[in-house]
């Protein structure tokens, strides 16, 4: 890679883009706004890589945010995509596609005992949210701070990632009639969540988190969180929902509920399941997902829900992630790249954290320790923007804030991992 970066084409791209999409995106954190400069426009993806419409080529550490677990466009993916085109693009009827996808996920997650596919996590969590509040009868939820549970108006506070990067609590056009039902805690603050209890006795339908954070940077949950939100869910007579949209089939294949031993009441899944695909899905305790229209009275649909090509595209990924030595693989070379990382930061004069579990990292320009949102916001963001672009001119592209999480895959090497760090050297070292 020659330095600097030609990106003539992206610009002229993203300049016309500009013009026609609200900001020149389909999504916000896309734009780059946080790290400042100019967006990569891609051109198309294979393994770890990615490649420009200026001919550049990067490493890859955002995986079209999660999906790409074993790679972008991986061969086996691909020509089962292929076999289902042959089959047409949807039914908007019953197929064993979906059957077979759903038999893999409920196998695989510990709290799942059924499961509703629908289109994307924002839509799961929205469901899930209406879902808790229909069994319980109750309207009240809470949530952690810098977590994200997708773009629904209960969920738009204190949401983290692409909310806080720029820069608006809040969004207009959220009704205060709906958010005054959502409570806020910190993570990993039990406390906090006791005192939520007591201050709303029978009241509080649900609490809902992402038992890893990845949406305010990186957040592993303390020990004893994870245990201590069962119990006290159980006591009020509220249900734990575990928003593993991102950490599902990442943090190892049954979730972090699986790796940890919690088991929530519900589950919200997304990315890696879609296999690149559009796919959501909640699911959990029997009885509760009995609720769900038509077996019971709680409504909720879609038009290309279950999607045959998106059923196969997530098949043939929890296939391949079955495979023996998978998540060994993943964290394997994400903690060759998280100690790199931590170790030339320290070398280079730099306060760094950070840390990672199984394929999903994270560092923050703070010496830390981060527990929380507000820990993590003490970062200093300007040193992060300025890595940013001198990793993006190396040819590795991270994802653009310092409050997103970064992904590996199957298809990462040592050899790109060692890249990788070299570059972080090289730029850690001009910072
Ligand atoms: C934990 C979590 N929940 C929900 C969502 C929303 O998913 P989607 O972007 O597919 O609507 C995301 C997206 O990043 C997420 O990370």
């Amino acid at each position: 890679m020659t330095l600097p970066l030609t990106t003539t084409k992206s610009e002229e791209i993203f300049a016309s883009a500009q013009k026609i999409m609200p900001g020149g995106v389909n999504s916000p954190v896309r734009a780059f706004k946080s790290v400042g400069g100019q967006p990569i426009v891609f051109d198309r993806v294979k393994g770890a890589y990615a490649w420009d419409v200026d001919g550049n080529q990067y490493i890859d550490y955002v995986g079209s945010w999660g999906p790409a677990i074993c790679g972008h466009a991986h061969p086996d993916v691909i020509n089962a995509l292929k076999a289902a085109l042959e089959k047409g693009t949807s039914f908007g009827a019953p197929c064993l596609l979906e059957n077979i996808l759903a038999e893999m996920v409920i196998d695989a997650v510990p709290s799942v005992e059924m499961v509703r596919f629908v289109n994307s996590g924002t839509e799961a969590c929205l469901s899930v949210l209406r879902l808790m509040r229909a069994f319980t009868g109750r309207e009240k939820l809470i949530k952690f701070e810098g977590c994200y549970h997708g773009h629904g108006d209960m969920f738009l506070v204190k949401a983290g990632s692409g909310v806080a990067t720029l820069g608006l609590p809040d969004s207009p056009g959220v009704p205060k009639s709906v958010t005054i039902s959502t409570l806020t805690a910190p993570y990993n603050d039990l406390e906090a969540v006791k005192q939520l209890f007591n201050e709303n006795p029978g009241e509080i339908a649900g609490v809902i988190l992402e038992p890893i954070v990845g949406n305010a940077g990186f957040i592993p949950p303390d020990g004893g969180f994870l245990e201590g939100l069962r119990v006290l869910t159980r006591e009020n007579g509220a249900l734990l929902v575990f928003d593993e949209v991102m950490t599902g089939f990442r943090i190892a294949y049954g979730g972090v509920q699986e790796k940890f031993g919690v088991i929530p009441d519900l589950t919200t899944l997304g990315k890696v399941i879609g296999g690149g695909l559009p796919v959501g899905a909640y699911g959990g305790r029997r009885d509760i997902m009995s609720m769900v229209a038509p077996a019971g009275p709680m409504y909720q649909a879609g038009t290309l829900s279950g999607n045959p090509l998106a059923m196969t595209a997530g098949i043939k990924t929890l296939e391949l992630l079955q495979k023996p030595g998978t998540y060994e693989y993943l964290d394997k070379i994400t903690k060759k790249l998280s100690n790199g990382l931590l170790q030339i930061a320290k070398e280079t004069g730099h306060a760094a954290c950070g840390g990672q579990i199984s394929g999903m990292f994270g560092l923050f320009f703070t010496p830390g320790p981060v527990h929380n949102y507000e820990d993590a916001k003490k970062s200093d963001l300007a040193k992060f923007s300025r890595f940013h672009r001198g990793m993006l001119e190396r040819g590795i592209y991270l994802a653009p804030s310092q409050f997103e999480a970064g992904f590996t895959s199957l298809a990462h090497t040592d050899e790109d991992i060692d890249k990788t760090l070299a570059a972080a050297r090289e730029v850690m070292s001009s910072l």
